[in-house]
């Protein structure tokens, strides 16, 4: 199993390797950074998964060509949720034919975020909503095999009594209403050493994901990759997350995209089994 960050808010420099991480890329040929997610998954037969695709084509483009692929590579494209930064890039990928997997409500409504004083669009650019009508689309809020060894989590309960995603907004018809991002999913990787999960932006709740994975597989979850949305989280919620996910048992983590700058120091200051992810980044997992 190999994984490959191709979009992410920052890019790495090859030259910082850790135990578990190497950096791809050189000095003439780079990878693009943007407020945004996309991550390439590779099982133990060669078949790739890309894990939402960047807020533009031209980022996740140019990346893709840094480590030598093309969007007719992939055998499934999966969103876990409808903000732009996870979808923007998504044209190459249905005209190249390959099989789009999300929630249904992923692509219903215009979404907003509240964040901050105004109100921003961050729903799915209109470019991607008029070639969904060409897509490939596989609809669902079930746990479905993508290819083996990899699958999406499902719908995910919201238990935790801290995780509420919050400022955040949705259309539904003519009004607009909270919007709990309730299409998020995750996405597992069947490892010797344990459940991998890839997380978009968390907003599900990142201790529900975990606890969400432990009870529904059975299994024990070895690494958990992606945005953990904890930007702006009080002190007291960062340090909740941070005790759950080791009282759940989670071995390293890799929180990146919109982990925010506080979470950040926190984890890597107190987290054993920390790893930095930005774009370029590859893991082999045994
Ligand atoms: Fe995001
Ligand atoms: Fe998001």
């Amino acid at each position: 199993m190999r994984l490959i960050t191709l979009v992410e808010n920052a890019t790495g420099s090859p030259n910082v390797q850790s135990r578990m991480v190497k950096k791809l890329g050189t000095p003439s040929k780079g990878f693009w950074a943007e407020q945004g997610f996309s991550m390439m998954v590779e099982n133990e037969t060669g078949q790739k998964v890309l894990v939402d695709t960047g807020a533009t084509e031209a980022v996740i483009s140019n990346n893709l060509k840094v480590v030598g692929l093309e969007p007719k590579d992939f055998s499934a494209v999966f969103i876990t949720h409808g903000h732009y930064d996870h979808v923007g890039g998504l044209v190459p990928f249905i005209d190249a034919g390959v099989p789009i997997y999300t929630h249904p409500r992923t692509f219903q409504g215009k979404r907003y975020s509240t964040g901050g004083e105004s109100k921003t669009d961050i729903s799915a650019p209109p470019q991607v909503m008029a070639a969904l009508a060409r897509a490939k689309l596989n609809l669902t809020s079930a746990s479905v095999e993508l290819v083996p060894g990899i699958r999406t989590s499902g719908e995910i309960p919201r238990t935790t009594d801290f995780e509420h995603a919050l400022n955040f907004l949705r259309d539904e018809g003519d009004r607009t209403v909270e919007d709990t991002i309730i299409e998020e999913q995750a996405v597992y990787l069947v490892t010797k050493r344990g459940l991998v999960i890839i997380t978009g932006c968390s907003h599900a709740g990142i201790v529900n994901i975990v606890t969400h994975a432990k009870k529904s597989t059975g299994s024990k979850v070895h690494l958990v990759i992606g945005g953990f949305h904890l930007g702006g989280a009080s002190q007291d919620r960062i340090r909740k997350t941070m005790d759950q996910l080791k009282n759940l048992g989670v071995d390293r983590i890799a929180p990146l995209h919109c982990t925010g700058f506080e979470a950040m120091k926190n984890f890597s200051d107190r987290f054993v089994g920390f790893e930095l992810m930005p774009a370029g980044s590859e893991m082999e997992l045994y």
